[in-house]
């Protein structure tokens, strides 16, 4: 057989990597919530990515509350920073010196997951951090992020909450695209509103190209990729429309695929009515622009808590359990659990 050039390999890993990420939301490979078992003794664990586009909207001081949140309700959670260019996830949570880190996963100097997961002062609840990244070369490869996604899945946990970093690299959507429920992270103001569209919009055509099968189909969604394209296809409907001339079949996977794909949103450091109603608006955007029915899932206020708790690296329940934000916090993580494990596996759950 004739050797596979080096570029089309890396573009084959590339695909692998985004289609491993993709089977979270796979149709087929997927039971229906209502179908999952009791949390401990389902074989895959639920996985949340928290992402956003911009930076400083507050993804990591989210996913390490909620991830603490979880744990507290009595799932086995590991929290992961895949932000290799700025991890801290391990400070909201209070380990100082990581001993390990996904970098090592990168680098190859370790290869099962499992290994890089460390214990915090919460009990159910590990860190995978993301300390002590390569500074040439931060992204793992598209043979390292394919082993990767498939070891963050095969790990014995309820819940992996993924903490994504900023921007749009390829390998920042597949970490978003991972898991189940991706919850995108809005600050109330246009910067952030204009990345969280850029980003809806490159995991809305990863997931598209993967869920297609014919190549030509496939090509066509990466053209239009670019938003300037020539043959004048802007938005997800023309692009349907254009998949619909082209194949039948490709077309009923785009709808289902539209279906399947639920972003979850919440609003952070909200300080008014009208920033609340800020997550309404982009739920309108997701269905109206993209097809897509997103969930509300909730808001958080700005608080001064929220500071003293990552100077303490102490959740903000506990740090200010009375707090509106840490009221809310809670009421976002009852609503994922109650997503993730039907009532007679929450007989455990600590309320
Ligand atoms: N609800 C809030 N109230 C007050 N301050 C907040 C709130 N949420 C986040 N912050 C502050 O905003 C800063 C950025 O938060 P965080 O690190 O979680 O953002 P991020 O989206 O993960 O950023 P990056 O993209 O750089 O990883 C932190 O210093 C944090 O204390
Ligand atoms: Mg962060």
């Amino acid at each position: 057989m004739a050797p596979v050039p080096e570029r089309g390999r890396r573009l084959l890993l590339e695909r692998r990597a985004a289609r491993i990420a993709a089977e979270g939301h796979s149709i087929e490979a997927h039971p229906s919530r209502a179908s999952l078992g009791p949390a401990r003794a389902r074989r895959r664990p639920h996985v949340v990515a928290l992402g956003g586009g911009k930076g400083g909207v507050g993804k990591t001081f989210l996913a390490s509350n909620l991830a603490a949140e979880l744990a507290r309700l009595g799932l086995r959670t590991a929290a992961v920073d895949t932000d290799l260019e700025g991890a801290n996830l391990h400070t909201w949570l209070g380990v100082t010196r990581p001993a390990a880190s996904l970098a090592d996963f990168v680098a190859g100097r370790e290869t099962d997951a499992a290994k890089l997961l460390l214990p915090t002062r919460y009990e159910r609840l590990e860190l995978v951090a993301a300390t002590h990244g390569h500074l040439a070369a931060a992204h793992p490869s598209g043979a390292r992020r394919v082993e990767l996604l498939q070891g963050l899945r095969r790990l014995d946990r309820d819940v992996i909450v993924v903490d994504c970093g900023a921007g749009l690299h390829p390998a920042v959507i597949d970490y978003f695209l991972v898991g189940e429920d991706g919850i995108l992270v809005i600050h109330p103001e246009a910067t952030s509103l204009e990345n969280a569209y850029a980003f809806l919009r490159a995991a809305f055509y990863r997931r598209m190209q993967l869920a297609m099968m014919n190549h030509q189909v496939q090509g066509r969604v990466a053209e239009c990729m670019d938003q300037r394209n020539e043959r004048g296809i802007r938005t997800p409907h023309d692009l349907l429309r254009e998949v619909q001339s082209m194949d039948s079949d490709d077309a009923r996977r785009f709808v289902e695929t539209m279906r399947a794909m639920r972003p979850r949103i919440v609003v952070n450091e909200v300080s008014s009515a009208e920033d609340v109603r800020l997550g309404f608006a982009v739920r309108n955007v997701c269905r109206t622009y993209f097809g897509l029915e997103a969930e509300y899932l909730g808001y958080l206020n700005r608080d001064e808590a929220v500071r003293q708790a990552l100077r303490e690296g102490r959740p903000v329940s506990e740090v200010a359990p009375q707090s509106d934000v840490a009221i809310y916090l809670r009421r976002i993580a009852r609503k994922l659990v109650d997503g993730i494990a039907p009532a007679p596996a929450r007989a455990g759950v600590h309320a």
